[in-house]
């Protein structure tokens, strides 16, 4: 009898502590899913999804000044094939009455697909740079003290843009690149959109029928208010294409240099010049 019972009490326990167990697992398990979903934005893409970088595949000499950059900064982009002056695709969305060049078509055909690949990958927002650009040293930071402000609800995020004038201040930041509502942003060698900005402007945006430049046709969109845009203000990422801005004369309130230029730190600039100035 004593021995029987002995077991029972063994089993007893053992079942308990299985019990036990299976409950602890349980809590543990229901703990993990209800904490608070901890979004930390991968500083490998800046905190997008993903980061395409427009490329021409002939201008090997940007690929590598933006490979260094890339490296500098440890992120992970995918290039993405530009459409050239020279592409046949270019046929597809041919209008004889087109006032555009043959480049300005080109570019605009490149951000269209861009678009369209956002939303066949299915990428929540993604940041598009053109292989021109060059970065404040301290983006990562810039990036995550921008993400403090950003509203949830954007389409566009013109973190790199010229002649574009300041307009309404948007959260408050402590650092000096700070967020504002989107006035006239134009030029394309930094901004980032998300899967409904992508949606709504493939709607809008015709590369058939184009009423402009992109830039020019985006900036348009952004003052009708069909879409929500934000710009970063004075702009971190910018562009150093050849004889830019210095053919251009521009009242001295828009802003076309870095304070703490990324190229120049890693001896990408001769004489302080940008390549190909
Ligand atoms: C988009 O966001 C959702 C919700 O946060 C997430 O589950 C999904 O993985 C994201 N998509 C990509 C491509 O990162
Ligand atoms: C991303 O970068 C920011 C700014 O440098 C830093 O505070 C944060 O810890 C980094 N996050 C990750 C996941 O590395
Ligand atoms: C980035 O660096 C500049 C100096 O180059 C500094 O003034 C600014 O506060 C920094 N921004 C952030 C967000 O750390
Ligand atoms: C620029 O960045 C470098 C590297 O982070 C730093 O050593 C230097 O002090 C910065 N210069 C200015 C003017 O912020």
């Amino acid at each position: 009898m004593q021995r029987i019972s002995a077991n029972m009490l063994k089993i007893y326990i053992i079942f308990l502590l299985l019990i036990l167990i299976r409950l602890c697992s349980f809590n543990i398990f229901n703990w993990i899913n209800n904490s608070p979903q901890e979004i930390i934005p991968s500083n490998r893409t800046l905190g997008f999804d993903h980061i395409y970088v427009l490329h021409l595949d002939y201008r090997k000499d940007r690929r590598e000044i933006m490979d260094k950059l890339l490296s500098y900064f440890n992120l992970d982009v995918e290039y993405f094939e530009a459409v050239s002056k020279y592409d046949k695709i270019l046929n597809k969305f041919t209008n004889a009455n087109s006032k555009l060049t043959v480049g300005q078509r080109a570019c605009y055909v490149s951000h269209y697909l861009i678009f369209q690949s956002i939303i066949e990958e299915g990428f929540n927002n993604t940041l598009i740079l053109e292989d021109d650009v060059d970065f404040e040293v301290n983006i990562t930071e810039i990036m995550a003290d921008i993400y403090q402000n950003l509203p949830e609800h954007w389409d566009t995020l013109h973190i790199g843009h010229c002649y574009e004038m300041i307009g309404q201040p948007v959260g408050s930041s402590s650092f000096p690149n700070k967020l504002y509502q989107s006035v006239n942003p134009q030029c394309t060698h930094a901004y980032a959109v998300s899967n409904s900005g992508a949606h709504k402007l493939l709607k809008l945006i015709d590369p058939i029928k184009p009423i402009g430049p992109v830039d020019y046709e985006i900036s348009l969109i952004i003052n009708s208010k069909k879409i929500i845009s934000y710009s970063i203000h004075p702009q971190p990422i910018i562009q150093w294409k050849e004889n830019f801005p210095s053919e251009v004369s521009f009242p001295t309130t828009f802003q076309f240099s870095l304070t703490n230029s990324t190229m120049n730190l890693l001896g990408l600039i001769d004489k302080n010049q940008y390549p190909g100035q």
